[in-house]
């Protein structure tokens, strides 16, 4: 398992974050992949919450079989993303995750889960009560995510078969307002990818 430092991304590590989107989610023909365009367009909005964008950093490594490729201790490596989204008609406040990434060099080592757990970790310290993401289940159900139909939610992609999924983060306070069903309003750039 990995002891990476887990930290919010600033602005210096912007560079590193499109490289780690780039080369985890690189597809044959495709330039720039659409989670690097995704991310570099949510970052302009309101949905954007900059505590929420959790990076990992190398940490030097523990397995010396894998080439360095010019890598530097500190460097980017992992990424995890929480975004505002809602439910309404509540209009309850609620988080996207996504993009998740990990350079393929460094996969399998614990930077992916370790990442999401930071950012779920520092969304629950801020109040948060939910989370969804689409995604591998076998993936996402380590962190406790289920079917997102399971709550009454809807979304986009609900109804087509995809694997969208929701997470209730425990309440901060005794009597927090319980997460109302409904339909997930993503912001613009979402529907772009
Ligand atoms: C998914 C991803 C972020 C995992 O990062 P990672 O640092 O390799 O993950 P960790 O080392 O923390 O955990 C590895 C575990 O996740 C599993 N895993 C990795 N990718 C998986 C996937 N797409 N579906 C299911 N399980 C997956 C591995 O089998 C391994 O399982 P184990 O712990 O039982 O051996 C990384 O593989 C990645 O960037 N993939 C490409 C981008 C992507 O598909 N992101 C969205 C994921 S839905």
């Amino acid at each position: 398992m990995t002891t990476a430092r887990l930290r919010p991304e600033g602005p210096a590590d912007v560079p590193g974050v499109r490289r780690v989107l780039g080369e985890a989610f690189a597809r044959p023909g495709v330039a720039v992949p659409d989670e690097v365009t995704l991310v570099d367009a949510l970052r302009d909005t309101d949905a954007w919450l900059p505590e929420l964008a959790m990076v990992a950093e190398f940490d030097g490594g523990d397995d010396d079989s894998i080439p360095e490729d010019a890598e530097t201790f500190g460097q980017v490596v992992g990424y995890a993303l929480l975004t505002r989204v809602r439910v309404d008609p509540a209009g309850f406040p609620a988080l996207a995750l996504g993009p998740v990434a990990v350079r393929p060099a460094r996969q399998r080592r614990g930077y992916g889960t370790a990442v999401v757990w930071a950012a779920l970790d520092a969304a629950a310290e801020l109040g948060e009560r939910l989370v969804v993401v689409l995604g591998d289940p076998a993936w996402y159900e380590r962190f406790g995510f289920a079917p997102a139909s399971k709550l009454g939610l809807t979304s986009p992609w609900s109804g087509l078969g995809a694997p969208w999924q929701a997470l209730v983060l425990p309440p901060d306070v005794s009597g927090a307002e319980p997460v109302p069903p409904g339909e997930v309003r993503y912001p613009p750039p979402w529907s772009q990818v």
